[in-house]
Parts: structure tokens; sequence; C-alpha cells
């Protein structure tokens, strides 16, 4: 795995750790944390390693969205093709790259998230936060709008009343308000945090990749599509998912009396 400045990688029992490294700057997101998350995610999607992807932040911010001063102060001055280049990578990593990652994505969010970083919790399959994090749109505090495609996403993510309320105050709220307007999948004590996301991402590392992929691939082309062509995309996955599998293996198993099907995962050929 190459070498990246701006995060950490850190691979365990088919687990793969994403750190954001930049705490001095409370994980705020340079152009340079762009080119790195493009690069890894990228080289990750085809590591037969990384069964689970979690994202984190070092230090006490999950990510304190852009940076203010490298993203928006400093690029303003480069040339448009150095702006052009960034901004798709900022885009493409959260927006593209984690949906359609064939592995599911965990956001662990462990201190501030402001912002863009917003971007990445609505990005990933599952966010678990530290119950005493805190997160804010704080764009319009400086004068600002949640610009990019933090508007964008919220409005899919959550109710009007909701996501206009914070867009227009700026207020923070804590991880248990974030659960409640369905930001984030659950909000747990920090002594917790890393052990219930750890106990997640094992439970997902014992569930067959292909259903996996599949699971995230018929949830976002039908989040996207018409019904009608969400419900013939999800009958191509159906039978692709079968033919991948040569036939329907966990079914075989559950007729066989070897495992039910309610209570957990068939043994799947690795
Ligand atoms: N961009 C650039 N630098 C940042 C950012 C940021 N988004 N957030 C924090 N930093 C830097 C600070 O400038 C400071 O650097 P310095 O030590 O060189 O002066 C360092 O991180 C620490 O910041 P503090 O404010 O001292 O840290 P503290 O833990 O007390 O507060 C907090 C953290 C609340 C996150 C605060 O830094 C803050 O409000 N940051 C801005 C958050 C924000 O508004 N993000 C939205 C960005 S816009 C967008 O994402 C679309």
């Amino acid at each position: 795995m190459a070498e990246f400045k701006t995060i950490l990688i850190d691979k365990k029992e088919g687990v793969t750790i994403i750190t954001f490294n930049r705490p001095e700057q409370r994980n705020a997101m340079s152009p340079q944390l762009h080119r790195d998350m493009y690069a890894a995610l990228n080289e990750l999607r085809y590591d037969k390693e990384t069964r689970v992807i979690i994202l984190t932040g070092a230090g006490p911010s999950f990510c304190a969205g852009q940076d203010l001063k490298q993203y928006f102060l400093e690029m303003d001055s480069q040339p448009q093709s150095v702006r052009d280049e960034v901004r798709r990578l900022s885009k493409l990593w959260r927006n593209e790259l984690i949906r359609t990652m064939p592995q599911p994505v965990i956001a662990m969010i462990n201190g501030w998230c402001f912002g863009g970083g917003f971007t990445i919790v609505t990005a990933s399959d599952i966010a678990i936060a530290a119950e005493d994090a805190t997160f804010g749109l704080s764009e319009v505090n400086f004068g600002h709008f949640p610009g990019g495609e933090v508007t964008i996403v919220l409005t899919e993510h959550l109710q009007p009343k909701h996501g206009l309320f914070y867009a227009l105050t700026g207020k923070t709220f804590t991880a248990k308000e974030a659960e409640r307007i369905g930001l984030i999948t659950k909000a747990v004590p920090r002594t917790d945090l890393e052990k219930e996301t750890m106990a997640i991402a094992q439970d997902l590392v014992e569930k067959d990749p292909i259903a996996l992929k599949a699971v995230k691939e018929a949830w976002y082309y039908t989040f996207y599509s018409p019904p009608e062509v969400a419900y013939e995309i999800s009958g191509l996955i159906s039978q692709r998912v079968t033919q991948q599998h040569g036939g329907r293996p966990g079914i075989q198993q559950f007729r066989e009396k070897k495992y039910q099907p309610g209570l957990g995962a068939y043994k799947w050929e690795k």
C-alpha cells in the first residue's frame, strides 16, 4: 500500500481503518487530503484483505470540514486547472467512491464534525459517533452556505425542518441529536466507540462479500432511479449474485440444517 501524507492506513483481520491524520488542523480537508483519499480508496477497492473500511480522525476531531485556508483562501489564487482537479477529487472520493466501494464503509465519528465533514458521514454506509462528538453546519457563521455537495447530500438525508434549521442557524448539535434526525446510525458512550464499531465491522467480515456489494448497489441504484428502472436493476443484480455463487449455497446450507439464516451468516467460500 502506498504511503500517504495526510491519512494513516491500518489493516487487521479484514478491517481496514483509514484515519484522517491532520490533528493539528482538526483533520480539515486540505487539497492533499483529497488526493490521498482518492488514491487510497481506489487502491483499497481491489484489495482482497479489505473487507470492511472504517473512517475516523486522529486527535479530538473527526473532520473540521474543508480546510478554510488551503481549500478556500489559497486555492483562490491557483490556476483554474488546479482548482478543477482538487474540486473534482474532493467530490469524487466522498460522493462517488465511498458509495461504489464493494466493501461496507463505516464512519466512526470520534469528535468535531463540521461542514464538508458531514458529506463523509452521509456517504458512509453506517455511521457511529461518540455521544460527546459535536456536529455543526457552520458555513453560515462565516457568511457562506453549505456549498459543494453539502446541501445536495443533506437534502437526501434530512427532513427540511431539521436540515434547514441547522444550515440557517449554524448551531452545533450532539451525536444524540444527530441520531434523532437520522444523520447517523447510532450514538454510543465514548468509551464504547471503538468496541461497538469494531463489533459491527467484525460482524460484516463474517458476511459474504458478494452479498454485501449487492446490498449497496441495490440500495443506491434504487434511491437514484425511478421505481421501474430500480426494479429491473435489482433483478439484474440478483441474477448476477446467483451466477457468481454458482447457485444458492446459503439456501442449500439452510436446507441441510447447517445454520439458521435468521440468526447469523452462512459459511461462504473464501
Ligand atoms: N480549516 C483550516 N484550519 C482549521 C480548520 C478548518 N476547517 N478547523 C480548525 N483548523 C485549525 C485552526 O486554524 C487551528 O490552527 P492553528 O493552530 O494553526 O491556529 C487548529 O486547527 C486548531 O483549531 P482550534 O480552533 O484552536 O481548535 P479547537 O479544538 O479549540 O476547536 C473547532 C475546533 C471547533 C473545529 C474550530 O477549529 C473550528 O471552528 N473550525 C472550523 C470548523 C468549520 O467551520 N468547518 C467548516 C468548513 S467549511 C466546509 O467544510 C464546506
